[in-house]
């Protein structure tokens, strides 16, 4: 199979309406990216050797979103959105290419798998004609009912269309449609728009092929994987069903959750084996662990690297470009950002780093800020190994503080500080004795002689 060609017509140009939204329907996002860009990568997986997308006029955002997983997509634009066949057909330059298999995919379906494509693909490769992915479910509102008649798949009938008996049927329609590339454009272009909505039916290619005497197939997959999303309710039952993929996926690696449905997956997480995650946990987008680190409870990360055996949280938040290093330990509120934090340094309490390195096995007091934004630009803070910054320290950048230099607590660091120097900027303390039952009882008289 690997050597025949597959090209692949993913349709995105659905307004959808029902969403309410501005954005266009298929830049949703399930697990933190843009459900078009799921069905993308399936398809590419699959083993799609052209990626053609048909998007919404001046949908330049969706074309942006599908070249980020597919550099070399083309795209077409759809006017008028007269139905899925109608946009198929607006692909016709590439279809025209040639291709043994032509797939049609839709972009608001992203739960999709690829070995399930891959399927559809082998049954092209015996010999099918048309294949259709159907599902069997108990809730086939929405969907079109696949219409079997002695083993045999005779058309696909769009519930407005439907009888009331054929509504009954629970076999489904997922969406995904397959052709042997010489029959696409001959079957399509003689589908009409005669039904409820005035449409162009894909699902109308399956009664064409079989009155030209073609063989079509029905190919069965899993429910879950075909959930098709035209609301926000369906778009949130497709997050919890990617949810738990990940979830399952994370524990089958060997990644400990303690409780697993409290944490919270993006489509890119990478955690290791041994990597132990509390409840209550955030992976935004682009997160990698490695083993034996420890994401303690109710953190957030983003864009970040924790290194092996690292300790994260409770409460902290890292942000893109963090680098926790091995053995490090981030504690409660504490936000890091583009910063390199080096193997066994400690940031445990109420701090902000950003814009930073902090050497290995340096210690960073509760309370400390590097001040690296001054409204206009972003300045670096550099601190080296073993160094000690004392609790409720400013570090003013641009600033470095040497390899094992003290800051005193409560300092406002202006000026480099070098290796193993002790900088304080405090104001002097000054202790005065017994003071403290003489100023009382002055305030004190102060306080009675106002009483009326
Ligand atoms: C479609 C199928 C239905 C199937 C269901 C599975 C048809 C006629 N119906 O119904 O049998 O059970 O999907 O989820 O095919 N689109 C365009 N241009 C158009 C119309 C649609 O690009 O003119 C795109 C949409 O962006 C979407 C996809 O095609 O990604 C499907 O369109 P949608 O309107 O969601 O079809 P459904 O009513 O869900
Ligand atoms: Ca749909």
């Amino acid at each position: 199979m690997a050597e025949r060609t597959c090209l692949v017509v993913l349709l995105a140009a659905g307004e959808g309406t029902r969403m309410r939204s501005a954005k266009p329907k298929v830049l949703h996002a399930v697990g933190g990216r843009a459900m078009v860009c799921h069905a993308a990568e399936a398809t590419l997986r699959a083993g799609a050797t052209r990626l053609a997308v048909v998007i919404g006029p001046n949908a330049t955002d969706v074309a942006k979103a599908v070249r980020a997983v597919a550099p070399d997509a083309e795209t077409f634009e759809q006017y008028e959105r007269l139905g899925t066949a109608h946009a198929v057909l607006q692909a016709r330059a590439a279809i025209a290419q040639g291709a043994d298999d032509v797939m049609v995919v839709f972009g608001d379906t992203p739960l999709l798998r690829p070995e399930t494509l891959s399927r559809v693909r082998i049954r092209l490769a015996d010999n099918a004609d048309v294949v259709v992915l159907g599902f069997e479910t108990d809730e086939p509102a929405g969907y079109g009912r696949l219409l079997v008649k002695d083993g045999q798949l005779i058309a696909i009938r769009e519930e407005r269309d439907a009888t009331d008996e054929e509504r009954q049927v629970k076999f489904c329609n997922a969406g995904i449609m397959a052709f042997r590339g010489e029959h696409v454009l001959d079957l399509l272009d003689a589908i009409g728009n005669a039904n409820a909505k005035g449409e162009y039916y894909l699902t109308d290619a399956v009664e064409v092929a079989r009155a030209r005497g073609l063989t079509v197939v029905a190919e069965v997959g899993e429910e879950s994987e075909f959930l098709g999303v035209n609301t926000r309710a369906q778009l949130a039952q497709c997050e919890a069903v990617f949810q738990d993929r990940m979830r399952r996926a994370a524990l089958a690696a060997g990644v400990t959750l303690v409780a697993p449905e409290t944490v919270t997956f993006a489509h890119d997480t990478v955690l290791a084996a041994d990597v132990t995650v509390e409840p209550h946990v955030v992976f935004a987008a682009g997160v990698m662990v490695e083993g034996g680190a420890t994401i303690r409870a109710f953190s957030h990360l983003e864009g970040a690297v924790v290194r092996a055996g690292a300790i994260v949280g409770p409460y902290a938040r890292l942000r893109p470009g963090a680098d926790i290093g091995a053995d490090a330990h981030i504690g409660n509120f504490v936000e890091i950002k583009a910063a390199r934090v080096e193997t066994g340094a400690k940031v445990n309490h109420l701090t902000y780093i950003g814009d930073a390195i902090i050497g290995a096995k340096a210690n960073i007091g509760a309370g400390t800020i590097t001040c690296n934004y001054d409204g206009f630009g972003k300045y670096q803070t550099v601190i080296g190994a073993g160094a000690f910054i004392g609790s409720n320290s400013a570090l003013v950048a641009p600033v470095s503080v040497g390899a094992g230099a003290i800051v005193g607590a409560g300092s406002v660091i202006t000026a480099d500080v070098p290796a193993d120097a002790l900088a304080v900027t405090r104001a002097t303390q000054q202790t005065v004795d017994d003071a403290a039952p003489r100023l009382r009882a002055k305030y004190k008289a102060r306080k009675d002689a106002a009483k009326p």
